[in-house]
């Protein structure tokens, strides 16, 4: 897939996707999120796809956030649909994706680049990473979910905490509030989202879907309960659920199929 903004590229049944504007800071204009919820949507419908790290270019940021050169000018109206084109497009698509996203946040990760990272089930960053949602300092809220990630993430007092003071974090600091799974040094930051891509790559691949689908109804649509014994249930009419039981009985590995 050629992109303009983004490098993409499948190895080892890896999605490696890389926001490519290192001179803005990875910053998301609006052919940056297209050409995201293209590269999303092909990962979603790509079999070979068993799992998606997404970072950015350089050793300085992840993304500084939505493209602030884009704004000025802007209604309200065109602030709204721009949240919303950038929800419904990448944030939430990212977030209802079958196959499991990891952020690689090798920098700074502010505003709509926190946002981002948020989205993706889980987020590893490198040691020298700061993380913050600064919008109030342009006279704007997060927009691409941020007061409900950060909410579901931290708890409502730090996330409050965090968007009303605009102050980054650090990525230790980020780890211990829960914002981030790990941290790693940089040089190790892809090696450990592929470590976690290839314990799951083992995995069965519907149920792994029907996972991720459960935990996140768990914060997002009130009916998580419900969710789960649906997934639960479907999972036993897939053949890799027989696979898997089978392998056990014959005390060997399981060679799921994703069918
Ligand atoms: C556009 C950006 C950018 C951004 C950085 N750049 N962030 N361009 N949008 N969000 C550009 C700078 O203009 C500059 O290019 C180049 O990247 C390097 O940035 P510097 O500021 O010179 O680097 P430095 O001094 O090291 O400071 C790094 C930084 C700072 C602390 C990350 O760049 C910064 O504060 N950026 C903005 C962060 C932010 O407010 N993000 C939230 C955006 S609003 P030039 O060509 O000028 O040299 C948002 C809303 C989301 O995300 C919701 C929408 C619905």
């Amino acid at each position: 897939m050629a992109y303009q903004n983004l490098i993409s590229e499948i190895k080892e049944n890896i999605l490696y996707i890389t926001i490519n504007r290192e001179k803005a800071l990875n910053a998301l204009n609006k052919d940056t999120l297209t050409e995201l919820a293209d590269v999303i949507a092909f990962a979603n419908k790509t079999e070979q796809v068993r799992g998606v790290i997404l970072t950015g270019a350089g050793e300085k940021a992840f993304v500084a956030g939505a493209d602030i050169k884009e704004f000025s000018g802007y209604n309200g109206e065109q602030g709204e649909d721009l949240a919303k084109r950038g929800q419904d497009l990448v944030f939430n698509a990212i977030e209802n994706s079958s196959k499991p996203f990891i952020a690689a946040i090798n920098g700074f990760a502010l505003g709509g680049g926190l946002e981002l990272a948020m989205a993706c089930h889980m987020r590893i960053a490198s040691d020298n990473a700061k993380l913050g949602l600064p919008e109030v300092t342009l006279g704007l809220i997060p927009g691409y979910g941020g007061t409900q990630r950060l909410t579901q993430l931290v708890g409502k007092g730090k996330a409050i905490e965090m968007i009303t003071t605009a102050t980054m974090v650090t990525a230790s600091d980020a780890e211990k509030i829960g914002l981030v799974n790990d941290v790693v040094p940089q040089a190790d930051l892809i090696s450990k989202a592929e470590e976690i891509l290839n314990v799951i790559k083992q995995r069965a691949p519907l149920a792994i879907s029907a996972a991720i689908k459960s935990v996140i109804a768990a914060v997002n649509n009130g009916d998580g309960y419900l969710t789960e014994i649906k997934e639960f249930g479907k999972c036993f009419e897939t053949a890799d659920f027989k696979e898997g039981v089978t392998a056990f009985v014959e005390k060997r590995k399981a060679n799921f199929t994703g069918k």
